[in-house]
């Protein structure tokens, strides 16, 4: 099936849709995206997603291109130009298209704006989450804003192909000090022998997930389950009775083995499972 992308105001196919050269996301990284879970052709936490999208720009300076509305159309459009009942839509704005230079372009030029879409194989992704995954530990050598959503992915590249290099799945990163911030393209979350679910507190050091919030919102909603947001070793993780990681393209999805070790008894555990069954009822599907 043909594939469309959205490419600063024009709708094209996928093999035509071609950014200029000296566009900025392309020599500097100098932008910032949202990745955003479809399903039954709905978007699934649009309204967080855009706001995200709203700080991120802001923090580096780009002025939103076009209304939040406008927006919201473009991607519902490259949704339903690609039919995509369950996938993921992708959205770039970068500083746009102006001679090499680091200082931003002056006169100021138009933002880029690009959007993609690709259905996801839920069947994959169920048997992922019925089996859990393998994640191995890399230290953290990201810059010191990672709470902005920028298309500089470098660190988070080789971090996952480490892991891949490895047999595992993904990479959890670990700071100076030796606690775990976050996994390659998601959160990382453990759950206690005492059941409580530990996550880190959402500063410059992590995303602050859209996916994580929604399970905030779900914890509070269940009861008998409790929340910590503060930081953890990987040696609590091996200990832990459940680990998981949170991001829209996988929603819940059970960590089962860390650097070699078995986490609990090497199976999804059952507040993991919960959580995923449960989550879109919390989620807003837009
Ligand atoms: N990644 N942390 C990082 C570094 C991420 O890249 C992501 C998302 C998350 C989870 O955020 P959310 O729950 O809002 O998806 C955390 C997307 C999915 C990606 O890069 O493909």
């Amino acid at each position: 099936m043909s594939r469309y992308a959205y490419v600063n105001g024009r709708y094209l196919p996928l093999r035509d849709a071609k950014v200029h050269v000296e566009d900025r996301g392309y020599q500097f990284a100098d932008g910032v995206y949202e990745v955003c879970e479809v399903r039954g052709g709905r978007l699934i936490d649009e309204r967080r997603h855009i706001e995200r999208l709203q700080r991120s720009l802001e923090e580096i300076r780009i002025p939103l291109p076009m209304s939040t509305k406008a927006l919201g159309v473009i991607l519902r459009e490259v949704v339903a130009r690609n039919r995509i009942g369950y996938g993921i839509v992708y959205l770039q704005i970068n500083r746009g298209v102006a001679r090499r230079d680091h200082a931003f372009p002056s006169p100021a030029v138009a933002p880029s704006v690009v959007v993609t879409a690709r259905p996801l194989n839920k069947a994959r992704n169920e048997a992922l989450a019925k089996n859990g995954i393998a994640v191995i530990g890399v230290p953290d050598n990201r810059w010191g804003r990672v709470d902005i959503k920028t298309v500089g992915l470098l660190p988070n590249v080789l971090a996952r192909q480490t892991a891949i290099d490895q047999g595992a799945r993904d990479a959890w990163f670990v700071d100076a000090g030796g606690y775990v911030t976050e996994a390659s393209s998601a959160n990382a979350w453990i759950v206690t022998k005492d059941g409580t679910l530990v996550t880190r507190r959402a500063d410059h050091a992590i995303l602050r997930g859209i996916t994580r919030t929604v399970v905030f919102d779900e914890v509070k909603g269940q009861q008998g389950l409790r929340i910590e947001e503060r930081s953890f070793t990987l040696e609590e993780a091996y200990a832990a009775r459940e680990a998981f990681i949170t991001s829209a393209s996988q929603i819940v999805l059970p960590v089962v083995r860390i650097d070699g070790r078995t986490v609990g008894d090497g199976k999804p555990g059952p507040v993991a499972t919960a959580l995923r069954q449960e989550f879109y009822r919390y989620a807003e599907a837009g």
